[in-house]
């Protein structure tokens, strides 16, 4: 019979059984399917494990500490993280098209990777000569049904995935989480011992940040859209409404601007969209129904505490015909 822990033990021996002494490793986004896939195969063969973070820039906040310190407290996995920031940001300056911001985050995502990989299968080389044979993803049942079906959202949108595969480089994959759903995989990632900010993260896109800018992506309105981001993320949890939002994204209006008053002076600042959804699978959405005061109490949350933003508005389109994310 179904259990946690069955799956975990019966993962754990298969895993044992395929890698024997070989070398793996895997791509970590923050997010909850490459953490729990990464903690189960670390339970499987410990330090045979490492795994590369990149961090792109296009982060929420404090994901990398969670990621570098919280999880790696409480899991015990080899971390790598590369501070790829201003790399990221140079590749998008004067980028505003959603595709093209979309490619380039992608194509700079596997280069980071592929180059950390080769880094990582050198050293295995000249330390005890195992070699590194494996890469680990995250893939879900979901993702397996989508990617066979070819639904047709690729045609909308080129998603990003972390750990796209190196051409030249042959690993072989280890997709521990294959037959699982994303409330299960959660389950499994609790009684690992993932810490509960990663496990009941929401959905977070690949290029991050990046395509909840609206128009060309700087340094300094990551850093605006960051604490926006965070102001309703808390929020939300304050209230109870994790359960019921799949995700909320929060995107920044970035070349437009519009009047307001603050004090006794003029204001000329950005507006916020919250975008809170229901969903079962992304695929479709409707837009969540959040209470007045919790609206209220984000909006004079954001409009008070983040420069530039004096406006907060709600985008109440289902998904047809809107996607989820803006861009
Ligand atoms: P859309 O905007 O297409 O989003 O309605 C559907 C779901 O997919 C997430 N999303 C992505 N996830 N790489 C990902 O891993 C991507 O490039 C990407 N783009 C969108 C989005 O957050 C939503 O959950």
């Amino acid at each position: 019979d179904w259990t946690n822990e069955s799956v975990i033990d019966e993962q754990v021996e298969l895993i044992r059984a395929r890698v024997g002494t070989k070398k793996v490793i895997c791509g970590l986004s923050g997010g909850v399917d490459s953490s729990v896939a990464a903690a189960l195969v670390h339970k499987a063969i410990g330090d045979q494990l490492t795994c590369v973070f990149v961090d792109h820039g296009l982060l929420r906040q404090d994901e990398r500490v969670q990621v570098e310190k919280d999880y790696v407290d409480s899991i015990g996995v080899r971390l790598v993280t590369v501070d790829a920031r201003e790399q990221f940001l140079s590749q998008l300056a004067g980028v505003t098209d959603p595709e093209e911001k979309r490619k380039i985050i992608g194509r700079e995502f596997i280069r980071t990777f592929e180059s950390a990989a080769a880094d990582l299968v050198l050293e295995a080389q000249e330390g005890d000569g195992e070699e590194i044979a494996f890469l680990v993803q995250g893939t879900l049942y979901p993702d397996v049904v989508e990617s066979g079906g070819g639904s047709g959202t690729a045609n909308i949108k080129s998603h990003h995935n972390v750990g796209g595969l190196p051409d030249d480089i042959q690993f072989q994959l280890i997709e521990p989480l294959r037959a699982l759903f994303k409330d299960e995989v959660r389950a499994i990632g609790r009684e690992l011992g993932v810490p509960e900010v990663i496990v009941s993260r929401q959905p977070f896109p690949g290029p991050g940040l990046g395509i909840r800018i609206i128009g060309e992506v700087t340094e300094e309105r990551l850093n605006i859209l960051r604490k926006a981001d965070a102001i309703a993320r808390e929020e939300l949890t304050k209230a109870g409404l994790d359960g019921e939002i799949w995700q909320c994204p929060v995107v920044l209006l970035a070349d437009v601007r519009s009047v307001g008053v603050q004090g006794d002076g003029r204001t000329y600042g950005h507006p916020v969209v919250l975008r809170p959804v229901s969903s079962e699978d992304a695929m479709t959405a409707d837009w969540t129904r959040i209470p007045y005061d919790v609206l209220s109490v984000i909006s004079n949350r954001i409009t008070n505490e983040v420069d530039d933003i004096n406006r907060v508005v709600l985008d109440v389109t289902s998904k047809p015909p809107g996607t989820i994310e803006w861009e």
